[in-house]
């Protein structure tokens, strides 16, 4: 069951805004059932928990100037979710393989980074926005096709980096590594870090932040100077400023200790009723694992194959059942055919699943992986 109608500071949304019988659309209604869930604006929940506790940092550091938003429509243009930040007309993350399109020009944003230029157009100069972002992807423990994001941006004044007499943009960075090491401090205290180099196209030098968790580097944000051009076009030409993106899902995984993405999502008392408001600490007790199933499908793919439209039909017929796609064998025949071998992990978090009912959805997913993506199963 679907919510019909849902809204966004005053914007009415209905499913047949978002899943339409269009070329251009991509969104399932799997998809469609996160739109509103607003995880970020419940104060019991890792992420909203999580959101509270970076305001807090801002509010303390920064005496309140950051003017904050979590409420705004996750349904925007091309326009706002790639050009205004100067993203190139060929770059990968415009494709429908990797964002939800409604139709050609509407997309689910796929990055809080599509609200820098409107807010940035209607005078603000320090903001954060939190929202839930869309991504089409892989299937593991980390990702997941919905999470959350934090957006902040700071604007400098011209009298602010010339007292310190170094240039502009070196101020702006030095002052964004700064801030946000002090917000890993004290969301972490202790944590292994790293700064990494990076490349986005709205920011420019750009870097990633790391954090050691489990033994793996994990990535949590992106960020950097931001674009002249794109200051320049809310009429800023004076000014400088920085930008980053982090990642809520990453950041409460370490924090709260939760092994599973998909755990996030979870109705299950035995998952909500361990966090509480304002408790950052807790760490997550997982309860029993359930076995997982693991099946394999192999198939001869086509040029138009590829891995993120397999995930999706995996997630539409057995949603968050499905724990991991990964691909085991990949190789070449003589006439240059490609065969790949995905093996499929099945597991609920909340009970045991039956033989019957995982042969029912390997079937099913067999049966879709053929029909839609015109594959010859092996
Ligand atoms: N929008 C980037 C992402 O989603 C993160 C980012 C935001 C990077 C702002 C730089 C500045 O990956």
């Amino acid at each position: 069951p679907v919510a019909s109608v849902l809204e966004f500071g005053g914007v009415k949304i209905g499913r047949e805004d978002v899943v339409r019988d269009d070329p251009t659309n991509n969104v399932p209604d799997s998809i469609f059932s996160r739109l509103g869930m607003q995880l970020h604006r419940r104060d019991q929940h890792p992420i909203g928990i999580l959101k509270n506790a970076i305001y807090e940092y801002f509010d303390t550091s920064y005496s309140n100037t950051f003017d904050k938003f979590d409420n705004l429509c996750p349904i925007v243009s091309v326009k706002q979710n790639f050009d205004d930040v100067l993203v190139p007309a060929d770059h990968v993350s415009r494709s429908y393989n990797d964002t939800y399109y409604i139709d050609s020009q509407t997309v689910l944003r796929c990055h809080t980074s599509a609200h820098q230029a409107e807010l940035l157009r209607k005078g603000h100069t320090h903001f954060l926005v939190t929202g839930d972002v869309y991504r089409r992807d892989s299937i593991d423990s980390t990702h997941y096709p919905v999470f959350h994001q934090m957006e902040g941006v700071r604007v400098f004044q011209p009298d602010e980096w010339e007292a310190s007499g170094i240039d502009a943009t070196s101020y702006a960075a030095e002052d964004l590594k700064k801030c946000l090491e002090g917000l890993a401090r004290h969301l972490f205290g202790a944590v292994e870090m790293r700064w990494i180099d990076a490349y986005f196209p709205f920011t420019n030098p750009s870097f990633e932040l790391e954090i050691y968790f489990k033994e793996k580097w994990l990535e949590v944000l992106g960020c950097g100077v931001m674009e002249q051009e794109i200051l320049k076009r809310a009429d800023r030409v004076n000014n400088v400023a920085w930008a980053f993106g982090l990642g809520l899902e990453r950041l409460a995984m370490v924090l709260f200790d939760i092994p599973d993405i998909r755990l996030f999502w979870s109705n299950d008392e035995r998952f909500t009723s361990q966090f509480s408001k304002g408790q950052l600490g807790i760490k997550f007790k997982p309860f029993s694992k359930y076995p997982p199933c693991y099946k394999d499908m192999s198939f001869w793919i086509n040029e138009s194959f590829t891995e993120n439209n397999l995930c999706e039909i995996v997630r539409g017929v057995a949603g968050d059942l499905a724990e991991e796609v990964l691909l085991i064998d990949n190789f070449t025949n003589k006439k240059g055919m490609t065969s790949h071998c995905y093996r499929i992990a099945y597991r609920s978090m909340e009970r045991s699943l039956t033989d019957e009912e995982i042969n029912e959805l390997q079937w099913n997913v067999r049966d879709q992986v053929q029909s839609k993506l015109k594959v010859v199963l092996r």
